[in-house]
């Protein structure tokens, strides 16, 4: 027999308590972007991959290494996702959103796709949540989107566990003086560089910058840095950066050796670091791209900034941390029946339980007693309401606490008060889609003295 097909390796499935932790991230994502104005946007999934390529960089590893590449029926060349800013980007432009009050703050939480070798916190699927901020350039904006990375950070419960590093790459002028004088330093020094870095000397020599190697570690300490080839509007845009960010309190470390990976970045660029010493060690990072859209073909510089969390690394944290999450998806109540009489006085019980908030489960089929309980059991209900023959005749239930062990037996019509009076209410889930709906009332004809 064929195997059975199993999933793609290093992408996950998520269910149970991972999805918990998603739900808890997601939320907090969510609520600290919409406090500072940011409205949601979805982009595809797949993207032309001259997009991305021209994005990243032909010398990034994103293109270099990671993509998932496909092409459909016609021959277009297709690319999975890597990241969603060129997307963004793409759809700000395309849609016309520079005829919109600018600048326009969007956020995002998606799947992307790098066939990255795997790790702890690397896989091949995995999730961002982003925000950028385009169409106005101001150091402001850069540090107030260091500010809300931050936020989302703390509102995980993770304040103190990360540090934000901080960098400047100036405008690309600026920076190509800078990569030949990097360059000429290393090249005098080639032989101290292993096979990887002296790959990267000639491809893209600022990725030495972030190499693992010692020897270049210890040679960076001497290097040229960027920070002194910068023109005055650089440094002072950088130093702007840095007092706005003192103002919001934001605590950073500059690092002279912060790249990032991806070729659009101009000006400010920094990462939230973890500081628990994991393999993976960012929890997320982002930057200045004011270039980008006139790289992708634009007529004109569309400034821009942005920056984006991978969101199991954030699971994985917030999971570290020891929190335990509020459990909305919990069997507060659970039905047992035995016999048919049971059944139809459960039925429309369940329903109310239902109208009540409660998250109930009505066993069906017709099971033991005791493998209904053994379900009860392992589905961890917080009460269990049996009804037998006799309990049907008499218009009662056996109700079973099951956290404390007790038994007692209650009228059906007292049941749900009984339960609901047990139950934490932050369990309960409230929600009412109609609430969601704007009745716009009808505009009523003004008659009389005020109709013209
Ligand atoms: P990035 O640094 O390539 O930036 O990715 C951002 C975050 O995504 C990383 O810090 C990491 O947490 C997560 N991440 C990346 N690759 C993986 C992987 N294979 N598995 C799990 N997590 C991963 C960007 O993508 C930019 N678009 C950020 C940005 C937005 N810059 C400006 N605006």
């Amino acid at each position: 027999m064929a195997e059975f097909p199993q999933r793609v390796r290093w992408m996950q499935d998520f269910f149970g308590e991972y999805q918990r932790y998603f739900n808890f991230v997601k939320k907090v994502v969510r609520h600290e972007f919409r406090k500072s104005g940011f409205t949601r946007i979805s982009t595809p999934v797949v993207e032309t991959k001259e997009l991305i390529v021209r994005s990243a960089g032909i010398g990034s590893d994103v293109v270099s290494k990671e993509m998932y590449e496909l092409t459909d029926k016609k021959g277009r060349e297709l690319v999975l996702k890597p990241e969603s800013t060129p997307g963004v980007l793409r759809a700000y432009i395309e849609n016309n959103l520079q005829e919109e009050p600018q600048p326009v703050y969007w956020y995002y939480m998606e799947p992307h796709f790098r066939y990255d070798r795997p790790q702890k916190g690397r896989y091949r699927q995995f999730h961002q949540m982003g925000g950028e901020i385009i169409g106005e350039v101001d150091p402001i904006l850069d540090a107030n989107m260091i500010y809300v990375g931050c936020s989302i950070l703390d509102g995980l419960g993770l304040k103190g566990k990360y540090t934000v590093k901080l960098n400047t790459l100036g405008i690309p002028k600026e920076r190509e003086k800078y990569i030949l004088e990097l360059q000429s330093f290393f090249e005098a020094r080639r032989h101290l560089l292993d096979e990887v870095d002296q790959a990267r000397l000639s491809t893209n020599p600022l990725r030495l910058l972030d190499s693992k190697n010692e020897d270049v570690k210890e040679l960076l300490k001497v290097a040229p840095k960027m920070t002194d080839f910068l023109k005055k509007e650089s440094s002072e845009f950088y130093a702007k950066v840095k007092e706005y960010l003192d103002i919001l309190g934001v605590a950073y470390v500059e690092d002279h050796t912060l790249v990032r990976g991806l070729d659009y970045y101009s000006h400010t660029v920094w990462e939230w670091v973890d500081g628990s010493g994991r393999t993976q060690d960012s929890f997320g990072g982002g930057g200045r791209y004011d270039g980008l859209a006139k790289v992708l073909g634009h007529k004109e510089e569309i400034p821009a900034v942005g920056f984006a969390f991978g969101a199991e690394r954030l699971i994985e944290a917030v999971m570290d941390t020891g929190v335990t999450l509020r459990n909305k998806d919990g069997i507060h109540l659970c039905f047992i029946q035995l016999g048919d009489e049971a059944k139809k006085i459960m039925l429309p019980l369940s329903i109310e339980a239902r109208n009540r908030w409660l998250n109930s489960l009505l066993s069906l089929g017709t099971p033991s007693l005791k493998i209904q309980m053994k379900k009860a059991n392992r589905l961890k209900a917080r009460f269990v309401a049996i009804v037998g023959i006799m309990e049907a005749k008499k218009g009662v239930c056996q109700l079973k606490d099951m956290l404390h062990g007790t038994q007692v037996e209650v009228k059906i019509q007292d049941l749900l008060d009984r339960v609901i009076a047990e139950i934490d209410p932050n369990e309960l889930d409230f929600y009412v889609p109609a609430k969601d709906w704007v009745i716009v009332e009808p505009i009523v004809e003004a008659e009389g003295e005020f109709a013209n």
